[in-house]
């Protein structure tokens, strides 16, 4: 792992690598950081971002979280012996609970999360994420924990695998797919690598779209699936105005619809009170809104996404918490 030189003459092993963080200037300048502030990343993946906030710090304090342990044991490598940080294993649900136990809940000055995977977990083939390459059929985040993708194929009526490729792939052609999984599945051919059912979407999808692998959309619903990655994030942002200081910054980077979805409501719902009959001219506390959107969703420019494009369906939403 090779250490990265800060701006401000630090040095740390926190690196990029293979994987270039998204917007990331656009995140610090959102996030708005203090060099004696909280912050806290709570997708660290290979610490770009981490990075660019720590290079920020004096004599602040930075809290990485994740829930794959080879990106958690990457943190403890790179950051471990930094006074300033604290690496902890855990998932985006869970981080509300470990803060309040921190005593740190209501403290935070920003609070990041980028969604989805990372550049290493896609490249490696034995995660099982990529159509590209071959490897077991897997897919989890944290392989210590839930039920591996081929699992879910084998378990996983045709009607429910097909409800699960239209919901969380936008699949047009679910139903097939899943007809297709299932005859593998009776004819003793179960799906068990990713190469096997990127060769049978391939063939089951006699017209896919230009430019996108037929996969693409299967790939992306069984990940969700695998990984609860909606009930995750539904979690998060229940819970991340109280994390917040007053004045702190939330900022949320999601690379598909149903995420951005979900990131615009919850910001939305904090931002506003419902109207407020005319004899209330004050709203009560716990009616004020809580949060104000600073700006719209912001995309990465075409220089990024020619330059990284796994930032091209990245969106940037930001929001300042209110006293
Ligand atoms: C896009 S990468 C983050 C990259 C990181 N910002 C960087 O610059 O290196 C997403 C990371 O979030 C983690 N992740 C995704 N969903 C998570 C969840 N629900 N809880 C915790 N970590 C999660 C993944 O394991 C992955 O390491």
């Amino acid at each position: 792992m090779s250490a990265v030189q800060c701006r401000n003459g630090g040095s740390h092993g926190a690196s990029p690598e293979k994987h270039r963080p998204v917007m990331c200037a656009r995140v610090v300048e959102g996030l708005a950081v203090r060099p004696d502030g909280l912050y806290v990343d709570a997708t660290y993946g290979r610490g770009g971002h981490a990075c660019a906030i720590l290079c920020r710090l004096t004599s602040g304090r930075l809290v990485v979280s994740d829930r794959d342990p080879e990106a958690v044991a990457h943190a403890r490598a790179a950051l471990g012996r930094d006074g300033r940080c604290t690496v902890w294993h855990a998932r985006l649900s869970e981080l509300p609970e470990r803060l309040e136990a921190a005593g740190l809940a209501g403290k935070v000055d920003g609070l990041l999360a980028d969604l989805g995977v990372s550049s290493p977990q896609l490249d490696d083939p034995a995660r099982g994420f990529a159509f590209r390459g071959t490897g077991p059929l897997d897919m989890r985040m944290d392989p210590s924990a839930g039920e591996p993708a081929a699992d879910l194929l084998h378990r996983l009526s045709v009607r429910e695998l097909a409800a699960l490729l239209r919901r969380f792939g936008e699949e047009r052609s679910a139903r097939r797919v899943a007809e297709a999984v299932a005859a593998a599945r009776e004819a003793g051919t179960p799906v068990r690598t990713t190469g096997e059912l990127a060769a049978l979407v391939e063939e089951v999808l006699a017209w896919p779209e230009p430019g996108r692998h037929p996969a693409t959309r299967t790939f992306q619903a069984l990940r969700i699936a695998v990984n609860d990655e909606l009930g995750e994030l539904d979690a998060f942002l229940e819970r991340a105005v109280d994390l917040l200081a007053p004045g702190g910054r939330l900022a949320v980077i999601s690379f598909h619809s149903l995420e951005d979805r979900r990131v615009k409501r919850a910001i939305r719902n904090a931002s506003r009170v419902g109207d407020l009959p005319p004899s209330v001219p004050v709203a009560p506390a716990g009616l004020r809104p809580r949060l104000k959107p600073l700006g719209r969703g912001e995309r990465p420019t075409a220089q990024e996404v020619a330059e990284n494009p796994r930032a091209r369906s990245a969106v940037l939403r930001v929001a300042e918490r209110l006293p």
